[in-house]
């Protein structure tokens, strides 16, 4: 990840001079979820600086876009419709830094298949539809802190767990407080069992 410098090409080849929009699919935390998220990117900024993330834009990506023509809005939410992907709980028990971009973050220490699977779903059936993705392996984290001075100290960490049961599309528009994420779809997942 480079914290948000680059704008990835999506659309598959549309015109450059449409009006665009920064898109990425991610899971969108619940509000308790979200809380708890944000009452530890404050703790590791005051271990750590930097700046922490915004209660209301924590996520986890799992596919990211870049800027894409308006127009291909709605095929993207018709494409995200055929993904079947189930349900599942995350347990986000690991919080780890990336040097290169001064990232903090949480994750899970093992990836749920399910998770894996939407993960995979959704990035086939995207370049199956031309839109070009970047090749780097699945990820998946929710960034905490940005800018970080220092990495935090490895700790134990209770695991936090967050029932997932949908995935969202989000637009990301600057603002002159930082990037506001609006959420223009959410598909459910199927309940297990
Ligand atoms: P990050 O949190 O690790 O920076 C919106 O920018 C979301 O898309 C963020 O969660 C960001 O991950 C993710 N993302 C993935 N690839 C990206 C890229 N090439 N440029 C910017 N953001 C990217």
């Amino acid at each position: 990840m480079d914290g948000g410098t680059n704008s990835g090409e999506g659309g598959g080849g549309a015109a450059r001079q449409e009006p665009g929009l920064r898109l990425f699919f991610a899971l969108w935390p619940d509000s308790a979820t979200s809380a708890a998220l944000h009452a530890r990117a404050r703790a590791l900024h005051l271990e750590c600086g930097g700046r922490a993330m915004r209660r209301d834009t924590i996520h986890l990506t799992l596919a990211f876009l870049g800027d894409t023509p308006a127009r291909e809005v709605e095929r993207l939410q018709a494409l995200a419709a055929q993904v079947e992907g189930e349900s599942f709980a995350l347990a986000l028990d690991r919080v780890g830094s990336w040097k290169r971009n001064r990232v903090l973050w949480a994750g899970p220490s093992i990836v749920p298949p399910a998770l894996a699977a939407l993960a995979q779903d959704l990035e086939a059936r995207l370049r199956a539809a031309g839109f070009a993705l970047e090749e780097r392996a699945f990820s998946p984290h929710v960034t905490l802190v940005r800018n970080a001075r220092v990495a935090p100290a490895e700790a134990p960490l209770p695991p936090l767990r967050w029932r997932v049961a949908s995935f969202v599309l989000v637009a990301s528009e600057r603002s002159a407080a930082g990037a506001r994420y609006r959420v223009i779809g959410r598909w459910s997942l199927k309940q297990r069992g």
